[in-house]
């Protein structure tokens, strides 16, 4: 992390915010801004999930909160790259805990902890307990 000393932050203008082109402060903290972003980019646009190096080898996944969706983020036994909502068809469970990029998961099938419906590598459902059937 860079650690600035006194004399570059004093070469900084005290009128930054005048003379400057960012953005005005509420851009980053209000919530209706942040509502408008996730309708109109998030939710239109491609969006950088992660490095695709990260989970080189079948069955490496991460995952990703972009706006309000929690995204799995998969290397397919295909050698394509997948994401799918971090959601279980059945009831809506959360799939797998939260899984950063620098440390990516890995697995064979993703099976929800909750009713154990499980999911290949494409998403599919490939089976159930007989009990939730
Ligand atoms: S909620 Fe996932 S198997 Fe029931």
């Amino acid at each position: 992390m860079t650690q600035w000393d006194d004399s570059q932050t004093k070469s900084v203008s005290e009128d930054i915010t005048e003379e400057s082109n960012a953005l005005p402060a509420r851009y980053f903290t209000d919530d209706d801004v942040f509502e408008m972003e996730k309708e109109k980019v998030f939710g239109q646009y491609w969006v950088y999930a992660g490095h695709a190096n990260s989970i080189s080898d079948p069955g490496q996944y991460f995952t990703r909160t972009i706006g309000d969706r929690q995204l799995i983020v998969v290397r397919g036994h295909d050698g394509d790259i997948k994401a799918f909502d971090n959601v279980c068809a059945h009831r809506g469970s959360k799939m797998v805990e939260d899984t950063p990029m620098t440390d990516p998961g890995d697995a064979k099938r993703i099976k929800c902890p909750y009713h154990l419906w499980t999911y290949d590598l494409e998403g599919e459902l490939k089976s159930t307990p007989k009990s939730f059937d």
